[in-house]
């Protein structure tokens, strides 16, 4: 409640009478209120107190389950992998702790990061601008950076125009939660990032997850809740984030045409990866890019800056600027990020070679690991490999015996996936050669065994 507003009756989180008795006993029922307040006719912070539990956040259960999982892990002798310091530029290879590691965790599809065209443009725009855009956009956080990145990326997708956000996560949640609502119904791929999920969760409509990649479920639930609503999104990732294949685009484009809905892709990890210029999952499948409603991508990822945006009609990036609140009631994003960002697309667009060598050589990963009979999942030889590995257990064993082998590869485990799919996820960059992929997949062969031992033992399944 705002100062100023209207408060008369009410007490207790400024509830008035009836709402107050039905917390009350809604909170009496879950055992949180002291006897005392209860029985009390008007209640004051002095009478009222809440159990001591209810008001610490190491009682909070998802604290206790962090707690409980890094207590089993140490037990498990495994290492905990999260939060590691890069000393640094983190390429092919990486320093933690001042020793140099086989990197598979960077985001850097094109090998931009550190690009000295990358840092002159940051560089320029950090002593024109400084380091903040100062303020939300609509307000007084314009600079021209923005505008600049904006029509870039408008162009990768022969869009009319661009809205930047200053978090990619930020984007999918802010764009998703605006513009559908209670009547609407949004289809998304079960394996969705979360951003997409919970963009679907804020705008309140009816939130439909299809199974992945499934476009005959996707018609048969088209046709069974399609027509009860006004409005439909399909909304799906171009590559997947954790498991490398690839979104059917053709197929996605005949449905929202069939069913009149509106299509949106997560090109997080397509940008710079897919298609013979990088310019995504239309490139790749020949389709022309305006089949496509809204083209959402992050900056983290192929651009090495921070952010993300959507690519679409005039209208709807009109109506994200004034009314989308990762947006409105967020900084513009910093002009050097943005400067430098702007300047990865173009060097994307200029070296396509950069994107055919990212291909190849996640393609030879691929090849390479299932000739020694690894499982790498749906992965088509994107940017992004899983091992699959199927217990989180093994997962973190695996993850810890590479890192002590000095090859940084991040496991992922429940609740990020589904326990049973958990994996090692290999992130492929236009700096690796042949030779460090083939490195990497000859020390899982010699792992793998060691840490399937080292949790048969943990079972108790051996000696
Ligand atoms: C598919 C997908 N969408 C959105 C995001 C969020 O992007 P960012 O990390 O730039 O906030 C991610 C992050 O990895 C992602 O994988």
């Amino acid at each position: 409640m705002a100062e100023g507003d209207n408060n008369q009756g009410k007490n207790l989180f400024g509830l008035s009478g009836g709402d107050r008795s039905a917390l009350l006993s809604r909170l009496k029922r879950a055992g949180s209120v002291s006897m005392q307040a209860q029985s009390g006719r008007t209640l004051d912070a002095v009478q009222w107190r809440a159990e001591p539990k209810m008001t610490r956040f190491d009682e909070f259960p998802a604290y206790k389950q962090i707690k409980m999982e890094r207590s089993v892990a140490e037990r498990a002798g495994i290492l905990n992998p999260f939060f590691q310091c890069h000393d640094g530029i983190a390429k092919a290879e990486t320093k933690i702790n001042g020793e140099t590691f086989l990197n598979f965790s960077t985001y850097d599809y094109l090998d931009l990061n550190g690009h000295p065209a990358l840092e002159e443009a940051a560089v320029d725009a950090l002593k024109r601008w400084g380091t903040s855009a100062s303020a939300s956009r609509l307000v007084s956080g314009e600079r021209p950076p923005h505008r600049k990145l904006e029509r870039t990326l408008a162009d990768v997708y022969d869009a009319e125009d661009c809205i930047a956000y200053v978090s990619g996560h930020a984007t999918n949640v802010s764009t998703i939660g605006k513009l559908f609502g209670a009547q609407d119904v949004i289809f998304h791929d079960s394996l969705s990032h979360n951003s997409i999920v919970m963009g679907a969760q804020t705008s309140g409509a009816k939130r439909i997850s299809f199974p992945h990649n499934d476009m005959e479920a996707l018609e048969r639930l088209l046709r069974e809740h399609r027509p009860k609503a006004q409005r439909a999104l399909i909304v799906t990732e171009g590559v997947f984030s954790m498991d490398g294949n690839v979104a059917n685009l053709p197929e996605l484009v005949r449905l929202k045409k069939a069913w009149g809905c509106f299509l949106m892709l997560d090109e997080a990890h397509s940008l710079g990866v897919l298609g013979k210029t990088g310019r995504g999952t239309a490139e790749h499948f020949g389709i022309d890019p305006q089949e496509v409603d809204l083209w959402m991508g992050t900056l983290s990822k192929t651009c090495c800056g921070c952010g993300g945006y959507i690519a679409g009609c005039r209208e709807v990036v009109e109506l994200l600027k004034f009314t989308s609140p990762g947006f409105v009631y967020s900084v513009g994003m910093s002009p050097a990020l943005a400067a430098a960002s702007e300047r990865a697309v173009k060097i994307m667009l200029a070296e396509p070679e950069r994107v055919a060598k990212l291909q190849a050589v996640s393609h030879e990963f691929v090849r390479y690991a299932k000739s020694k009979g690894l499982d790498t999942g749906s992965a088509e030889g994107y940017a992004v490999v899983p091992l699959m590995l199927g217990s989180s257990l093994l997962a973190g064993k695996l993850a810890s015996r590479m890192f002590a082998r000095k090859v940084n590869v991040m496991p992922i485990i429940y609740p990020v996936v589904e326990e049973g799919a958990a994996r090692l996820r290999f992130f492929l960059s236009a700096a690796h050669d042949v030779e460090h992929v083939h490195r990497a997949i000859d020390i899982v062969c010699e792992e793998l065994p060691k840490a399937r031992d080292d949790v048969a033992r943990m079972s108790g399944k051996t000696e």
